[in-house]
């Protein structure tokens, strides 16, 4: 899963290379790389760096007005410079960088090798430079399209030729790609963002579709080879970079912004006096509304985490049984898609495969799904074709937050909307409405006072284990605080329902172990106190998240952090920011990469 760029045109090509990896660096990191196509031959510098370091080194490029670049995040091969694209074929001809999983990889290398093929890296991608120039005769079109029809698999590639300067060569199936159009010149990426500098005129390929581009546009075909006659489309949405400001990371600008993002993605969606909500890009009035017998939200990640506490405020509010189902798991299992549930994908970026691949699957058992995407015109609100923006803005750091709590407050307005059609009366619409109204204000009331998180941080940066623990809304809270300090401090931990904790967890305990207890004061607060004197026992010391003036809770608890007091399903938008911070501070404090952590990456495009 990587980020591609390609450019041909009558300028400088590296500029423009370097410029679209930069912002494509959010599907992966781990190596960087590029290939400038010159008269004196194909001219490749790649290396384990990011984006920036490797673009300092560029000092001795030659110029050029073709070239491909790439941003890796390893499937096949570790990371090493070798294994870092673009990837040639033998004799230094052909080059190409792949975003995707070539399935078939093993027969293909094998029957390569049998040819005398030497291998230079352990990627599958490395395949497709070599296929192309087994197929080369002296036609690059011809050559790729032999090539491409032999692949399995998942793939955005794109190809330059040393003997062919005039074209670059790409091919989409399931990897998506874009095409700008400029005057006189073209480039190719992953996502449009690495375009809009450019030139707002686009084309987008589809699965199975190959490009043929060069200075005067691109010509589209089919992997059959029929010609497709694509129009171009304007790219409208406001694709600007986002600055760090005076944070010193995105992730802590990120999560200070959530009582706005919350409020963004409120507005103009509560009715107070109807109380009801609207979303407009459903297209659902109260009669398909009450036809709606069941809600499925898929999604991964932090995603996923916000479907649950979606499908949860479903049920409570709604009574409308709903579910949160992992979205790579769901596609698979050949689900049961019921022509009277409705389904959401939910997800931050709209690239996620694992997300697109439910999304096919709902659609092709004729199914309803409807998008719950933070970034406007990506894949999966383009497939979907329906849904709900959540208008958090770009968000950065690969460490997902202020997305979160866009995501749980789209579900929320969309729960309100169910519930005024069956389980709610005016009034208790009304106080739902208000509830969410003030959603925002009260977020800011506690980043205003976050408590003593940093003590908190001290606790579980020197821990050989950390449980987190929730009950009824705060179970998914409890495992999204969990995946953060597992995302950004590398801290062993992870999240169990308070009362589940007895079943195993609990023999993880020693003394002193910080057992993180999300406790508001709702529905389940007995319970949980009981479950919190269990840990207790074992000498562990629990970090109370409560509300403020719940002080039961605060004198048992070995730390005590108190937020505001809301509804019980509206607590998650406050209950998960002092788990943000705390995964942040614990990062700060191991000194670890807080927007870019090892390993992941914000847009994962393979299974
Ligand atoms: C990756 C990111 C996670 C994110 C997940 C789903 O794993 O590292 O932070 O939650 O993908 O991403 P999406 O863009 O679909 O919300």
């Amino acid at each position: 899963m990587c980020g591609i760029v390609a450019y041909i045109g009558p300028n400088d090509a590296l500029p423009r290379l370097m410029d679209g990896l930069r912002r494509l660096e959010y599907r992966g990191y781990d190596s960087t790389g590029i290939c400038l196509n010159t008269p004196e031959g194909l001219w490749v510098r790649k290396d384990i760096v990011r984006v920036d370091t490797l673009d300092q080194t560029l000092t001795d490029a030659p110029r050029a007005n073709v070239g491909i670049a790439h941003t890796r995040w390893a499937t096949h091969g570790g990371v090493t410079q070798a294994n870092a694209h673009p990837h040639l074929d033998g004799p230094n001809r052909i080059a190409i960088v792949h975003n995707g999983i070539i399935e078939n990889m093993a027969a293909l290398k094998a029957h390569l090798i049998a040819e005398g093929v030497e291998f230079r890296s352990e990627t599958d991608s490395e395949i497709i430079a070599h296929l192309i120039q087994q197929a080369y005769q002296g036609d690059p079109e011809a050559a790729f399209f032999v090539a491409i029809r032999q692949l399995r698999g998942t793939f955005g590639i794109a190809a330059c030729f040393l003997d062919h300067p005039d074209v670059i060569i790409a091919a989409r199936n399931g990897s998506p790609l874009v095409i700008g159009l400029g005057n006189g010149e073209t480039i190719l990426a992953s996502d449009p963002q690495a375009i809009v500098s450019w030139t707002r005129r686009v084309v987008y390929l589809n699965d199975r579709e190959v490009a043929i581009m060069t200075v005067d546009g691109a010509r589209v075909r089919t992997l059959a080879g029929r010609a497709v006659d694509r129009a171009d489309e304007l790219l409208e949405s406001d694709y600007s970079v986002a600055e760090r400001g005076d944070e010193p990371h995105f992730m802590l600008k990120e999560i200070k912004e959530q009582s706005e993002t919350v409020q963004r993605c409120l507005t103009g969606r509560i009715q107070v006096d109807e109380g009801n909500a609207k979303l407009g890009g459903l297209n659902m009035g109260p009669r398909e509304l009450v036809a709606i017998r069941r809600v499925v939200n898929l999604g991964c990640g932090t995603s996923y985490h916000a479907g649950m506490v979606g499908a949860m405020a479903i049920e409570a509010l709604a009574r409308v049984p709903a579910r949160a189902e992992i979205a790579s798991e769901f596609r698979y299992r050949n689900p049961i898609v019921l022509p009277d549930a409705l389904f959401f994908a939910v997800s931050q970026s709209g690239e996620t495969i694992d997300t697109l691949g439910a999304v096919q699957e709902v659609k092709v058992k004729g199914g309803e799904v409807m998008g719950v995407v933070n970034v406007v015109g990506s894949t999966i609100a383009r497939t979907c074709g329906q849904g709900v923006y959540v208008h958090s803005g770009p968000e950065v750091a690969v460490a997902s937050t202020k997305a979160f709590t866009s995501q749980v407050t789209a579900l929320l307005v969309f729960t309100l909307m169910l519930a005024r059609t069956s389980n709610l009366s005016l009034e208790q619409g009304q106080r739902v409405a208000r509830a969410l109204l003030d959603a925002p204000a009260r977020i800011a009331q506690y980043l205003a006072n976050p408590g003593p998180i940093e003590q908190a941080a001290q606790a579980v940066v020197g821990a050989r284990y950390v449980l987190f623990l929730g009950r009824g809304f705060s179970f998914p809270v409890a495992l999204e605080g969990a995946l953060k300090l597992k995302e950004i401090a590398y801290i062993p931990c992870e999240a169990y329902p308070a009362g589940e904790m007895k079943h195993g967890p609990i023999a993880m305990l020693e003394p002193g172990s910080p057992v993180v207890f999300v406790a508001p004061r709702d529905s389940q607060r007995e319970k949980a106190i009981s479950n919190m004197k269990e840990v207790q026992a074992r000498g562990a010391r629990v970090i109370a998240i409560h509300s403020e003036g719940d002080d039961e809770i605060a004198s048992m608890a070995w730390l005590s952090i108190p937020v505001p007091q809301t509804e019980d399903w509206l607590s998650p938008l406050i209950t998960v920011l002092p788990l943000q911070l705390l995964a942040y501070r614990a990062g700060v404090m191991l000194k670890r990469d807080i927007d870019k952590p090892r390993n992941l990456a914000k847009a994962v495009t393979v299974e």
